[in-house]
């Protein structure tokens, strides 16, 4: 199944993140309108505000390799619950596309999804909404 796939390739870009402060690892997969898909992990700094959380730096992979056109993002952490994007890559991410289809999971089978309208209505649009 292809999330389940997707799921794989966000656990194999947790298991790399670099969480020495937090401990808490997080994975994301970035699915592409074309099919590739960009994972990314949580990268700390001991400048703790200077942390990029998994979603940005997926996107910024992407966004790298000259695509930008999504159709999902995976969020995956070992947690009870799955956690949910900041309100900064929310923001990050509905520069691309507002409603970009959210699946957040957890290590043991937790699967919810969403949509980028539904967890950041009225996304800020700035200078791009300027006439
Ligand atoms: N984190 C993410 O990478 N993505 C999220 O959606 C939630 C939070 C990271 C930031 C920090 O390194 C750690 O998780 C603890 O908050």
């Amino acid at each position: 199944m292809e999330i389940e796939q997707w799921v794989a390739v966000a656990r194999a870009a947790r298991e790399r993140a670099y969480a020495p402060y937090s401990q808490f690892k997080v994975g994301a997969a970035l699915v592409a309108r074309d099919g590739r898909v960009f994972p990314g992990c949580n990268v700390e700094n001991v400048s703790f505000g200077l942390t990029m959380c998994a979603e940005r730096v997926a996107l910024g992979r992407a966004i790298t390799d000259g695509v930008r056109e999504f159709a999902a993002i995976i969020i995956l952490a070992d947690t009870d619950q799955p956690v949910s994007p900041c309100g900064a890559c929310r923001q990050v991410l509905a520069e691309f596309d507002p409603g970009l289809e959210i699946h957040l999971c957890t290590m043991r089978g937790g699967r919810e999804r969403f949509s980028l309208g539904q967890l950041l209505p009225r996304a800020a649009t700035g200078i791009l909404n300027r006439s």
